[in-house]
């Protein structure tokens, strides 16, 4: 099988590493990738958000199977491009994607679905803010209705920071979503949908603030865990049963399947757990944790999804330990960041390349705000933060941050689901 990975963060790493081990894989290539995809698949150049640039280099390289990792190009119709150019690809329609690109869209799908989520509403017009900010809050939690790569929330108690963002959004033409506050640890859930069929990963949880205690602004995640010693028995099954399985019938319903990774963001509330976002594509950091633990061969598992046969497949096989990944983030990231800076130790084992390029030199050099995604694994989630943090200490890029904390709660037993009142 020839498989063609498009995008150019730490999940595409991941997923070209893990496709690299499937004895079924003849042929892999990443576009436009990394200096670390570079280092194990062929480099090829792609507008990946162009769906007859990716459809064009799929059928000119012969592809069997196209994977395409971030949200972006989905949204904009290259799946859909690919397979009509009767190509098989993970990743769902133009139509399916709406349910990370519309916030609007989600919600709905999920109110016909019954899917517990955050009571929301929608603004469009900077007059009628102040009576709606006046229905929410404290806490506010204020939204982008759209894609922000995860930057366009703002979860505060102080009113005047989320009337000032929301007057922000709405300033640049986006209507903006409130929110109810949810109370509770945060998880992902990913799960394998083929349009119908689906089959839940480990879950996982993402750290989305800049700094150490959750503090400073959110970012795109600056680090992972899996699995999730805390969560309730049963969970994973209960979200499928009451969550994902629901969205994925209400969007055949709407004759919009989705086919790809379904992503649940999650808060696991004394009342249970209530969706805070659905994404149409592999997490980022989350996937690099994820796909350490999976031993099931990874491109004939993308393929079954793709074609419609998961139904088929035999029950995934993990590793039963844990895994822990540590974002090296660049200077000025989340805001913008410092590039063109040396990396020095970046080929070392557990190293995931994200916002990195190879030098005419040969020097591998920062291009990104997350340059670095640092994964250890172990017996357990104790031993699993000492290797990455291990790994981390050995990397050098000058000005970089990384969070110290990643994994760590959770590690000490410190975090429980609220209790029911
Ligand atoms: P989102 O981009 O919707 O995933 O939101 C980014 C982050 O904001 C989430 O990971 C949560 O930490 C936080 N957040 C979003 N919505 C809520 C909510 N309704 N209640 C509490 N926190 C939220
Ligand atoms: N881990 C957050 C995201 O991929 O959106």
């Amino acid at each position: 099988m020839r498989v063609l990975v498009i995008g150019s963060g730490a999940r595409e790493h991941a997923l070209v590493l893990a496709a690299a081990e499937d004895p079924a894989v003849t042929a892999l290539a990443c576009a436009p990738g990394n200096a670390g995809t570079a280092a194990v698949s062929e480099q090829l150049g792609v507008d990946a958000v162009d769906p007859d640039s990716v459809t064009k280099l799929a059928v000119g390289w012969k592809a069997d199977l196209v994977v395409v990792g971030p949200e972006v190009p989905l949204v904009a119709g290259v799946a859909d491009a690919v397979r009509a150019a009767n190509i098989a690809c993970f990743g769902p329609s133009a139509a399916a994607a709406r349910i990370e690109g519309s916030k609007a869209f989600a919600k709905d799908v999920m109110a016909k679905a019954n899917v517990p989520t955050a009571h929301a509403e929608v603004v469009d017009n900077p007059a009628h803010l102040d009576a709606a900010l006046a229905r929410f809050g404290p806490t506010w939690v204020v939204k982008d209705d759209g894609l922000a790569a995860g930057k366009g929330v703002v979860v505060t108690t102080d009113f005047d920071v989320a009337r000032k963002h929301a007057l922000m959004l709405l300033d640049g033409g986006h209507p903006v979503l409130l929110e109810t506050f949810l109370d509770g640890p945060e998880a992902s859930l990913f799960c394998f949908v083929d349009g119908h069929t689906v089959v839940p990963l480990l879950p996982a949880q993402d750290f989305k603030r800049v700094g150490d205690g959750d503090a400073g602004p959110n970012t795109g995640g600056m680090g992972a865990y899996a699995p999730l010693p805390w969560t309730p028995k049963g969970f994973v099954k209960e979200v499928v049963a009451k969550v994902i399985q629901p969205v994925v019938d209400e969007l055949v319903a709407r004759d919009s399947s989705f086919s790809g990774l379904l992503y649940a963001g999650l808060i696991l509330t004394a009342d249970g757990p209530q969706v805070i976002e659905f994404n149409c594509r592999f997490g980022d950091p989350e996937t690099q944790v994820v796909l350490a633990l999976l031993r099931t061969p990874l491109a004939g598992l993308l393929y079954a999804t793709a074609t419609g046969t998961l139904a088929k497949h035999p029950p995934l096989e993990w590793d039963q330990g844990s895994a822990v990944t540590v974002v090296i983030a660049a200077d000025g990231y989340p805001g913008k960041p410092h590039t063109g800076d040396v990396i020095a130790g970046g080929e070392a084992e557990g190293v995931l390349h994200a916002g990195t390029r190879r030098r005419d030199d040969g020097a591998i050099v920062s291009s990104g705000g997350r340059v670095l995604s640092v994964v250890g694994v172990g017996d357990t989630l104790k031993a699993a933060r000492k290797q990455a943090y291990a790994r981390v200490e050995k990397v050098h890029l000058a000005g970089s941050h990384h969070r110290t904390d990643i994994a760590q709660r959770a590690a000490r037993g410190e975090i429980a689901t609220p209790v029911a009142k």
